[in-house]
């Protein structure tokens, strides 16, 4: 176990590089399942949820070589069954649904563990298969999935009450490729990493039209064959760094191989609290203002604000000026980050899928606890500004959906370290 040692008080300058995007990486992996062929993913984040899918592909009997962020994949034999012991450490694995169902006829994937940002129901994947013909059934903790007829194509509502599902319209995308007929999916997820992943799947063959749209049409195809794709950056991790440099005191920080346009909500944000913030091409700078205020978020899904920044810029309205409110209705409970952010002196109050932000209130170091990847990413935000010290247990959170977080901080000029415990 490890632990990260953060002095506050330091600025931020100079050039932070973004890596590869987590959230595309993992089902653009799930996706070589559908070919025999080789394919080749560039820019492949090295974080414990990317190496836990690799491990995945490998054990269901593919041939998976990583070399630095490139990864080589060569799906040729697959079993169906994914293996209980990894997949419950990773609720991202639910994705191997679709490719395994279209691929194989069949697959038995883990139900997805419990999960401290909130319920995690996988019932719109379920209901989508079973619109193409599959047949599935839960059982000891697994999804057995059979496909007697194959799959066929029809038209398909993914919406849920909390709106679209990311990784479900994935799902679905994915087992649509390979289906007799057409897909329509209405009501499906638009974020960046479900426009990559149809991206690719067309490099593969497939005929995927309207991603990044609420109705994405797949005509399915034979076969897919092989292809090489290179991930859009990590808006998530750019969004974080953005934050980090509105957070610490006179900082100057260029966010560099970023996409602007998957981060509007967020930079309007910044914007909003003071900020400046100057987009030149893939690199974006963010000039922290002397009297920054707070603001109101709500989160939708995309473009509207993102779930997985709102711990983040929770953490920044603690020490922006006023009140500020956060809604979070995609995880109305992803608030783990609050009782941590109060030990470090924030003012906060939680009521139901809302948290009231008093501003302006001076944070001290503290030994804290990370829980879910943002959150904890929030607390290390809260710890570059903080009086003094902060130790962050449990780094290991981070590590899931961050690559080298610290280092790439600390070459910006933050002081801190890793320790074990
Ligand atoms: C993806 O998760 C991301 N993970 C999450 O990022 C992100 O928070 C989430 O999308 C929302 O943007 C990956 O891409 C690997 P959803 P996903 O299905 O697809 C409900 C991070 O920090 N829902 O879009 O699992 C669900 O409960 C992670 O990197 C159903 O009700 O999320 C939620 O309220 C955390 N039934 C809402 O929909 C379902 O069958 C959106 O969830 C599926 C989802």
């Amino acid at each position: 176990m490890e632990k990260l040692i953060v002095t506050g008080g330091a600025s931020l300058t100079g050039t932070i590089n973004v890596s590869g995007s987590k959230n595309s990486s993992l089902p653009i992996l799930a996706a070589t399942l559908l070919t025999e062929d080789q394919c080749v993913i560039r820019r492949v984040p090295d974080v414990s949820d990317t190496n836990y899918m690799l491990q995945i592909l490998s054990q269901l009997g593919a041939e998976v070589e990583r070399a630095s962020g490139n990864v080589v994949v060569t799906a040729k034999e697959v079993s169906h069954e994914t293996p209980y012991d990894i997949v419950r450490k990773m609720r991202a694995s639910v994705c191997m649904m679709g490719p395994l169902v279209a691929r194989l006829g069949r697959a038995n994937v883990s139900l997805p563990g419990g999960c401290v940002i909130g319920d995690r129901p996988i019932d719109l994947h379920l209901r989508a298969l079973k619109e193409l013909g599959a047949e599935v059934e839960v059982k000891g903790g697994y999804v057995i999935i059979r496909v007697p007829h194959g799959l066929q194509g029809k038209e398909i509502n993914l919406r849920g009450k909390f709106g679209s599902t990311v990784l479900g319209t994935d799902n679905l995308m994915m087992a649509a490729t390979l289906s007799k007929g057409t897909t329509i999916i209405e009501g499906a997820a638009a974020e960046p990493e479900v426009v990559d992943l149809a991206d690719f799947l067309n490099k593969m063959g497939a005929k995927v039209s309207g991603a990044g749209t609420r109705r994405v049409e797949v005509e399915g195809v034979g076969e897919l064959h092989g292809a090489e794709h290179t991930v859009i950056p990590d808006r998530i991790e750019a969004g974080t760094f953005l934050v980090a440099a509105a957070m610490a005191a006179g900082s100057n920080l260029r966010v560099h191989r970023l996409r602007a346009d998957h981060l509007t909500a967020v930079i309007d944000t910044l914007r909003a609290c003071g900020h400046e913030i100057e987009v030149s091409g893939e690199s974006t700078t963010v000039r922290r203002t002397e009297s920054p205020r707070g603001t109101r978020i709500r989160t939708g899904p995309f473009p509207e604000f993102p779930t997985d920044m709102q711990a983040q810029m929770t953490a920044l309205f603690v020490v922006s000026d006023g009140i500020s409110t956060v809604v979070d209705t995609v995880f109305p409970e992803r608030f783990m980050h609050v009782p941590e952010l109060q030990r470090m002196g924030a003012v906060i109050e939680r009521q139901g899928n809302t948290a009231i932000v008093e501003g302006g209130q001076p944070l001290t170091g503290a030994p804290v606890m990370a829980s879910d990847l943002r959150a904890s990413a929030a607390l290390v935000l809260a710890a570059l500004r903080a009086e003094g010290e902060t130790q962050i247990n449990r780094l290991y959170h981070i590590d899931r959906g961050y690559e080298h977080i610290d280092e790439k901080l600390i070459s910006a000029g933050a002081v801190m370290r890793r320790e074990r415990v």
